[in-house]
């Protein structure tokens, strides 16, 4: 299959390529398209067909459930039984945006998108290529992140292209994600809101808007089969092993130094994924790749899985990546590294 590669700077009201894209997916093809968190791999939603060509094309396990995203709040009412106070507040406090609720779905949801739960995630993405299309095509589009399974989400069109060209039919580039984390998942189905994933919206933001908020224990590190399918596998892997490092000022420099001493004396080539303000403080020939500054976490994590694919073309065997803090946008971004690294992590 040929990939039809388009590229949208400035959306047009009737754009000729976002009216092709919804050809595609009504007809039952494969679109990526961006939005503001990742890029997404789109199909129709409602089409059991169309979201086995979703699994194929990634390589993904039949049991991971996909996520539907609408446009607007009566496609999201056609979906589920019911809309919980929870899942109400939300839609008012933050959608559109990096958000995915999971809901009771209604029978019109195919069991080849939910892996056979009772359950839907249902996202209403901000960006304005993805509501414009889930518009036209008029349907709910299924879209996991538009990467080959197991490695990093794709933030830009290239990294799209570097694992699914000529896999999917189209192809929209927008541009590079703003968030560049996949969106927060929260569970509105028990008697207490349960983050599975978390991403852009915070825990902290959460809690002021829902009150009490639990973290589904799997993504603490405890020995627990998580609650979104996805989050068992490890995840979001560059090609060479990854460690993180975690710990504060000079123990943290140490501890680099001596990596990097001990990797000269093995032979072995390593790359490190730091902050600007580490990188100052080691040796300028190692393979770097700066995520940003230690006091901005929203640079960071727009750029961390460029950071993890920037490597997989250079001859390194191992990778150290810096730990960040786990406040707000912290959270997300450590439990991408902790499962890129398979919790491989060094306490300096
Ligand atoms: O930001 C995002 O959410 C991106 C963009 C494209 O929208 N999409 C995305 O999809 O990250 P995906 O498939 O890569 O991750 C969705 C996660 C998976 O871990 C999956 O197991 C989980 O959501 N999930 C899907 N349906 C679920 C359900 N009914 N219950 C619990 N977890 C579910
Ligand atoms: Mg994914």
């Amino acid at each position: 299959m040929k990939t039809n590669i388009v590229k949208i700077n400035k959306l047009e009201a009737v754009d000729a390529n976002i009216i092709q894209a919804a050809k595609i997916i009504r007809s039952g093809g494969l679109v990526a398209f961006p939005t503001e968190t990742v890029y997404g791999l789109g199909a129709n939603g409602l089409d059991a067909k169309a979201a086995a060509g979703i699994y194929a094309a990634k390589g993904r396990p039949s049991d991971n459930p996909l996520i539907l995203h609408v446009c607007d709040f009566a496609m999201l009412a056609d979906l589920v039984v019911e809309i919980p106070e929870t899942a109400k507040k939300i839609i008012t406090a933050f959608c559109p945006g990096p958000i995915t609720m999971i809901l009771k779905h209604k029978a019109v949801v195919p069991s080849a998108i939910t892996g056979g739960l009772d359950t839907v995630g249902i996202r209403m993405p901000d960006d304005d290529i993805a509501r414009a299309l889930i518009r036209l095509a008029g349907v709910p589009i299924a879209a996991p992140s538009a990467n080959t399974s197991g490695r990093p989400s794709p933030t830009t069109a290239a990294a799209v292209l570097a694992d699914l060209n000529g896999k999917i039919d189209m192809l929209i580039d927008g541009g590079a994600s703003t968030f560049g984390v996949e969106s927060t998942i929260v569970d509105c189905t028990g008697l207490l809101p349960t983050v599975l994933r978390p991403g852009a919206i915070t825990m902290e933001m959460l809690t002021e808007v829902l009150g009490e908020v639990a973290l589904d224990p799997a993504l603490v590190g405890a020995d627990v089969v998580p609650k979104a399918p996805g989050m068992k596998y490890r995840h979001y892997a560059p090609k060479a092993p990854l460690v993180v490092i975690k710990g504060n000022c000079t123990k943290l420099v140490d501890r680099f130094l001596a990596e990097i001493k001990d990797a000269a004396l093995q032979k072995k080539q390593i790359g490190l994924i730091v902050s600007a303000e580490l990188a100052k403080k080691l040796p300028t020939d190692c393979e770097t790749f700066i995520y940003g500054s230690q006091t901005d976490l929203s640079a960071i994590a727009a750029s961390l899985y460029e950071g993890l694919r920037s490597f997989d073309d250079k001859k390194v065997d191992v990778l150290f990546a810096e730990a960040t803090s786990e406040i707000g946008l912290g959270l997300a971004i450590m439990n991408r590294l902790n499962k890129a690294s398979g919790f491989n992590t060094i306490t300096a």
